[in-house]
């Protein structure tokens, strides 16, 4: 096996349950990328939202050095310095009294619906089993977040779905006044829709549901994975919303490329997971934890957190230049730098046909569904990436349209 790996590796090896692209990045370096054949390439992706600080960022990579030449792993038999520094920090930076540690952003959304099914059945009845989402929302990949999700093709294909689950429309708060009731134990939305079309959520919506959970005794549970950790320009989108949910969960930048995922949660409700009610090996792993703290303090500051406001103006002034030279756009959305652009009526349902045309042209990005190109870059991306970045997507969007 000293042979270098190519791309037929993965057709021969892997399960085929993703198409990956011809390059294989071997190396990163802040927010650009090189492939086996060493070309280079701008991250306008960042791994899907994941790595906050781009790549190999001196001070994760620091964190996680020091962390590997002390303690890699005790098993929750024990609790571990780094676990317990990081569980604080969430804690006290945010409405949280308790931390669950874990290892993704789908197992950190298993353990909310599970808490929140345990605390209403504990608590009030065991009738109260109804979970409320949303048609278009993504909450990860094992069995009970596809079947809380709300895009069926996910679960279709598995046997029988596990049942008391009903999906509103996003942004329609009339919609969920129909679903609702006091045998609810909570509501599961993303602030900001990401897989779903980089879609914010209104004001008026969110604090509407929060209205809905209160009048029903049932809990609000926020997926911040993907527009956690600085993504929106606050350590989580529900700090500048003015909404506080009961259980929030984080993934994705939390390690910044490292695997590791929380659920946090209010005292009041936390109790419902006694001791051996839920557990993972992985859970509060000493690298995962010492790494997440390292990008949760380095991005909790003023200097990262408006640096992600001053970035998303300038991801839309580039945007908008873009599109009025070429009228592919109808609409730049998002926030902070989590920013989706809409294809324009002529070119619906035509985002993917961009990301190789980007790729050649030195970019990587991403879709969010057929009719969006979205953008999740560094949170501390330089300003020169940005320019030069958009300069090879306005190449591959001339390219689209036919102007090259
Ligand atoms: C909002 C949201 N929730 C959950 C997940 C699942 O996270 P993971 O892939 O780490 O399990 C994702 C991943 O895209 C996401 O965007």
């Amino acid at each position: 096996m000293s042979q270098t790996p190519t791309r037929a590796d993965f057709d021969r090896y892997m399960v085929p349950n993703y198409a990956p692209q011809q390059a294989i990045p071997v190396r990163g370096e802040g927010s650009r990328l090189w492939d086996q054949e060493g070309r280079e390439c701008i991250d306008f992706a960042g791994g899907i939202a994941v790595n906050g600080l781009g790549h190999c960022h001196p001070v994760l990579v620091e964190a996680l050095k020091a962390q590997a030449d002390t303690l890699w792993h005790v098993s929750n038999v024990y609790t571990n310095e780094p676990a317990l520094k990081l569980a604080r920090a969430l804690v006290e930076r945010t409405f949280a009294d308790k931390a669950f540690l874990c290892s993704s952003g789908a197992e950190a959304n298993e353990a909310a619906l599970k808490l929140a099914r345990r605390w209403a059945h504990d608590n009030v009845s065991e009738h109260k089993s109804r979970i409320v989402s949303f048609t278009q929302s993504f909450h990860g990949r094992t069995f009970f977040t596809v079947s809380v999700g709300g895009q069926p093709k996910y679960a279709q294909g598995f046997g029988p779905v596990p049942g008391g689950i009903v999906h509103g429309e996003y942004n329609n708060l009339d919609s969920v006044r129909d679903l609702i009731d006091d045998d609810t134990c909570a509501v599961m939305v993303e602030p900001m829709q990401g897989e779903g079309g980089v879609l914010p959520g209104d004001i008026e919506f969110l604090k509407g549901l929060r209205a809905l959970c209160d009048a029903h005794d049932a809990l609000l549970i926020f997926d911040e994975v993907q527009t956690g950790v600085g993504r929106t320009g606050s350590l989580y989108a529900y700090q500048q919303l003015g909404v506080t949910p009961d259980i929030l969960t984080s993934a994705k930048a939390l390690g910044g490329g490292f695997p590791v995922g929380a659920m946090l949660t209010t005292d009041r409700v936390a109790s419902a997971f006694a001791f051996g009610t839920h557990g993972s090996t992985y859970g509060g792993n000493p690298l995962a934890s010492a790494v997440a703290l390292a990008a949760v303090e380095f991005i909790d500051t003023p200097e990262v957190l408006e640096g992600v406001k001053r970035r998303h103006a300038l991801f839309r002034e580039h945007l908008e230049a873009i599109n009025a030279r070429h009228g592919v756009f109808s609409e730049i959305r998002g926030m902070g730098l989590l920013i989706g652009a809409v294809m324009s009526p002529a070119f619906e349902g035509r985002a993917g046909e961009i990301l190789p045309l980007a790729v050649e042209e030195g970019l990587m990005a991403l879709v969010a569904g057929p009719n969006v190109l979205r953008m999740a870059p560094s949170l501390v991306i330089p300003e020169a990436d940005i320019a030069e970045g958009m300069a090879r997507l306005e190449r591959a969007v001339a390219r689209l349209v036919g102007e090259r």
